[in-house]
């Protein structure tokens, strides 16, 4: 049995369904990502002859240096936008989510849970997400002795799943459009893939104020 507890960020489905037997969540930001519908997915919101799409997060140097992104990349901040990947602003590569705390006697039978996903080619890594807001007073002690940011904000490292770029399953960069067409179309056993967007959406914006997601908002108003 592991001995200590563990953070797991999430970022995508896990903020609107959080793991099993999590004791508390805070919110707040991961930087040097971009989070994308890039990931296919065959099997919860999409069926294998009409694969949909999930969310994955892309690591600002993958973005700057394989090949598949030619060093530039669609924005979606104020305007939409080409730029060069090495001119991407604070604000782009911002990651608004959320970390669940998971105390030590249940660390492995959630980290079994979370290991599934391997199957549609996420793999394990670790972040660090600065903390904005935590709305359980249990959550307190947990942060109170953590390094803090420049801006005074408590620092969390922390375990995350992230379907690379080489996995199989990852199809960007893909236009905002065809991605907008395939979510319209795809459903699976878990429901449409449009309502996982929504859902995403709407969990995104009611993380904090300034919580926000300019490509999410663009591509739920196209598909
Ligand atoms: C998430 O919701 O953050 C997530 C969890 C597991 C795999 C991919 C994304």
């Amino acid at each position: 049995m592991t001995r200590e507890g563990m953070w797991v960020v999430g970022y995508g489905l896990l903020i609107f369904k959080p793991p099993p037997l999590c004791a508390f969540k805070v919110k707040g930001s991961i930087s040097g990502y971009i989070r994308r519908f890039w990931q296919s997915l065959s099997d919860h919101r999409g069926v294998p002859e009409r694969p949909g799409r999930v969310v994955t997060l892309v690591l600002l140097e993958d973005l700057q240096k394989k090949p598949l992104f030619n060093g530039f990349f669609e924005d979606f901040g104020d305007t939409r936008r080409t730029v060069s990947a090495s001119g991407l602003t604070d604000d782009a590569l911002s990651v608004w989510g959320v970390a669940y705390y998971i105390r030590p006697e249940h660390v492995d039978t959630v980290t079994k849970y979370l290991d599934v996903r391997e199957q549609d080619g996420y793999t394990l890594h670790t972040v660090q997400l600065h903390v904005e807001a935590a709305d359980d007073p249990e959550a307190v002690p947990y942060l109170e002795n953590l390094p803090v940011d420049a801006e005074g904000r408590p620092v969390i490292t922390s375990v995350v799943y992230i379907g690379q770029t080489d996995n199989v399953s990852f199809v960007g960069p893909e236009d905002i459009e065809h991605t907008a067409h395939v979510i319209r179309k795809s459903a699976g056993p878990s429901g449409t893939n449009y309502e996982y967007l929504h859902n995403l959406v709407c969990s995104i914006r009611d993380l904090a104020p300034g919580a926000h997601d300019p490509y999410l908002e663009a591509l739920l108003e196209l598909a």
